[in-house]
């Protein structure tokens, strides 16, 4: 099966790829105190100048005291850790790429290992991050009001700095995901409630608000995961209809494209057809969605974290549900880490010379 079509360029809005490939968003804890250094610069730029189509950051916090539970985490404010990221999107754009960065606000987190914690306590729906683990305080709506004001000011920082679009990590367990999900969102007011559709609240008016301060023009993208970290098989909306009354409004509130998160993207959704995630969010929706998971390599993600490597593994089920217009982009995690030159080996078929993924290569920037 021939890769070009993955090759092809995509353009939406304030984005204009050069193919299909995404850098899928990895926290590397590589910014003291915050603020990207240098090596953060030339990490990206190299992926940029091997042919990645979008990168995505790793995770940066929005502007709320207990946004991170990592001191080496990027900010995405104030003047030092913008100054890092104006020099990451330069050395980007330089070498013929294009960027977004992931805006994220962890909510309620474990503590560091390291026994670093924020100057005041973690923030979420409610003092949970997960069943019977509770390590923070519920928000009042003023500070419900002051994070979706802290959105929008990282989004229009991102669009001021000549980022090319925005993601908003409304995934994997924490802050949007955590008002998403029923265990950790108890509230008895209108952020929280019995369906997924009533707890989507503050992602929609997250969505609004940064909708408004980029205009219509720049792409937002939102990453959504069925799968929580505290229970990998969960499925916030069980059925294409919960998911219908999740996606919907997320959608007409202003996102442009999908960012499914599965661990292993030729997972079927829901029983009775082979769609992913990101198939039915494209099915639902009418947008553009991005699959992940598990491209190109033979083990999943969070086993990498246990230590256990994995070895290339063919695309050719990839090119086939893409040929099958299941997703527009599809994002590499791991084997983007772990190899910057990983597109443009495909692009030349070089498969031989594909390098899989071992977890020694997280100890460093390659
Ligand atoms: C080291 C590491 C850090 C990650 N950090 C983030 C993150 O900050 N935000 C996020 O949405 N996903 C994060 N992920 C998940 C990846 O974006 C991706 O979904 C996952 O690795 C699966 O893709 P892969 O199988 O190609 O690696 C991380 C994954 C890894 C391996």
């Amino acid at each position: 099966m021939s890769n070009n079509n993955l090759f092809q360029p995509f353009q939406l809005k304030s984005l204009h790829l050069k193919n299909r490939f995404v850098m899928a968003p990895m926290t590397r804890s590589f910014s003291p105190q915050g603020i990207p250094t240098s090596d953060v610069a030339s990490y990206y730029g190299k992926r940029a100048a091997a042919d990645v189509g979008l990168i995505l950051s790793e995770g940066t916090v929005i502007n709320r005291i207990s946004s991170s539970n990592d001191p080496d985490v990027p900010h995405f404010y104030g003047h030092k850790a913008l100054e890092g990221w104006q020099k990451v999107i330069q050395e980007v754009h330089q070498a013929g790429g294009s960027m977004g960065p992931q805006i994220w606000h962890m909510g309620i987190m474990p503590d560091h290992h390291s026994g670093w914690r924020p100057a005041s306590p973690f923030e979420g729906p409610s003092a949970y991050n997960s069943p019977g683990l509770a390590n923070g305080k519920a928000m009042t709506t003023d500070d419900i009001d002051a994070a979706i004001r802290a959105y929008g000011d990282a989004a229009a920082e991102a669009k001021r700095l000549g980022f090319d679009c925005v993601e908003l990590h409304g995934a994997h367990g924490y802050l949007i995901d955590q008002f998403f999900w029923k265990a950790t969102n108890n509230r008895t007011d209108s952020y929280g409630g019995e369906t997924l559709a009533e707890r989507s609240r503050f992602a929609t008016e997250v969505i609004k608000e940064v909708r408004r301060r980029v205009g219509e023009d720049f792409a937002v993208i939102i990453r959504l995961s069925q799968w929580k970290p505290a229970d990998y098989h969960y499925k916030l909306a069980q059925t294409p209809q919960e998911m219908e009354q999740w996606l919907l409004p997320l959608s007409e509130a202003g996102v442009d494209i999908f960012h499914c998160s599965q661990r292993r993207f030729w997972e079927p959704e829901f029983e009775g057809s082979d769609l992913n995630f990101a198939g039915w969010a494209k099915k639902i929706t009418g947008k553009p969605t991005i699959t992940v998971g598990s491209v190109g390599l033979d083990g999943e993600f969070l086993a990498a974290f246990a230590g256990e490597s994995s070895q290339p593994s063919p695309l050719d089920e990839l090119l086939r549900r893409y040929d099958r217009g299941d997703f527009d982009l599809v994002a590499v995690g791991r084997a983007l880490l772990a190899d910057p030159q990983w597109v443009q080996k495909i692009e030349q078929n070089q498969m031989d010379k594909l390098k899989g993924f071992s977890k020694e290569a997280l100890a460093q920037l390659i």
